[in-house]
């Protein structure tokens, strides 16, 4: 039965953690995969994390089925860390979360959900967009269609055709936008084109689904938010896709919510009833032990005192790594203009180069990057800086 199958190659961003690791180089440079290092290259548990890991394992008193919407405890949480406490879809009641396992498990319920509201419904994805955000949508069956983002030779945001195209779409389609720290270019909107956007969407009618998996690594938890709550503000229907990975730095626990917001509660309690629905069929119930920890955290004044104090450290290191590696490269005697760097935000930047540079970057000097020169800023660091910034140099 199996010998009719073709090898599939690796994961484009996954594969190259597993050459990474395989590198024997000792001045290799891991800028792959989206996870947040410290300067010494490491991915360590926060100690919030760690501490609320401790109180659960003291406290927990049950293993049995979480049920499928997950803790209510971590949606609710969930739900006013990204629409803040007083959104009106809070006080509508026109808002419904559940978890799932990790932003991938969330876009997929997504993914399904647009499946039954329009069997082969058409979802527009920016160019780029997350190199899985394909995979998932055409698994479920979908169209993509993609419209104008990030303008390569201008190392900028190509506006003005995102919103022409923007305005073309169909009221029965729907539209993934990226919240904040744009994966793979960290091009963001800006507060102003962000109200242009909603109105389109007003105007036209089509449903955003909005993808927020680095809520805090921009410019903090409550300016990251800004897109997010004006979309709700505005339109009447709306999905959300969350993740606790990057910014609980949960990577591996899998945790995630996915949340709909309808144009009155009872509609979102309809499309909840869906949503469970679907993930009763993909996998049942979300894990718990994610949602266990940042409930604890975002439910405690120290706690998550101490949580906003870490995804600071991390969003400072992550922003001053775009700084130092412009100014290095500088210093290296490159002319080219890499200033685009430092204005981005969030994990990720092109740095440019064609694929046969980021393949000679990777053979000669064990510096990793996914082949569309995305790099992963969070992986540079004081030790690797110099080594970084004269590759690159040299390749140029
Ligand atoms: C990334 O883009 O590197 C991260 O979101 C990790 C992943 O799953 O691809």
């Amino acid at each position: 039965m199996f010998a009719s199958l073709k090898a599939l190659p690796a994961d484009p961003i996954l594969g190259l953690s597993i050459k990474y690791r395989a590198d024997t180089n000792p001045n290799k440079i891991d800028l792959g995969v989206g996870v947040y290092k410290n300067e010494a290259g490491d991915t360590t548990v926060l100690t919030s994390v760690k501490k609320a890991e401790k109180f659960r394992l003291e406290n927990e008193i049950t293993k049995t089925y979480i049920g499928g919407t997950g803790s209510s405890a971590f949606n609710e949480e969930m739900t006013k860390l990204i629409f803040g406490q007083h959104h009106k879809v809070l006080l509508e009641n026109r808002v419904q979360t559940v978890s799932t396992p990790g932003g991938t498990g969330a876009l997929r319920i997504a993914a399904d959900f647009i499946g039954r509201c329009k069997k082969g419904a058409k979802i527009w994805f920016s160019n780029p967009t997350w190199a899985n955000h394909n995979a998932v949508f055409t698994a479920a069956g979908l169209t993509i269609e993609e419209y104008p983002y990030y303008d390569y030779e201008n190392k900028t945001l190509d506006f003005d055709a995102m919103l022409n195209t923007l305005k073309t779409v169909s009221a029965d389609d729907f539209v993934l936008l990226h919240a904040c720290c744009h994966n793979p270019s960290g091009m963001d909107l800006s507060p102003e084109q962000w109200q242009q956007i909603a109105q389109v969407a007003k105007d036209v009618g089509f449903t955003p689904l909005i993808d927020m998996a680095y809520q805090g690594f921009g410019d903090g938890l409550e300016e990251d938010a800004y897109g997010v709550r004006l979309m709700a503000d505005t339109v009447n229907n709306m999905i959300l896709c969350s993740s606790c990975s990057k910014n609980f730095g949960l990577y591996r626990e899998r945790i995630g919510a996915c949340t709909v917001i309808g144009e009155s509660a009872a509609t979102t309690d309809v499309a909840l009833s869906v949503v469970l629905n679907v993930a009763r069929a993909l996998y049942s119930m979300p894990p718990a032990h994610g949602a266990a920890i940042v409930e604890t955290i975002l439910t405690s004044h120290e706690l998550r005192q101490e949580w906003y104090g870490e995804l600071a450290e991390m969003r400072n290191r992550i922003n001053s790594n775009r700084t130092v590696l412009v100014d290095k490269l500088i210093e290296k005697g490159v002319t080219r203009d890499f200033s685009f760097i430092a204005n981005q935000k969030g994990m990720f930047s092109f740095l440019g180069i064609t694929p046969e540079q980021v393949q000679q970057l990777q053979d000669e000097y064990s510096i990793y990057m996914v082949g569309s020169s995305r790099m992963s800023i969070a992986g540079i660091a004081p030790s690797n800086v110099d080594y970084l910034a004269k590759s690159i140099a040299t390749i140029l």
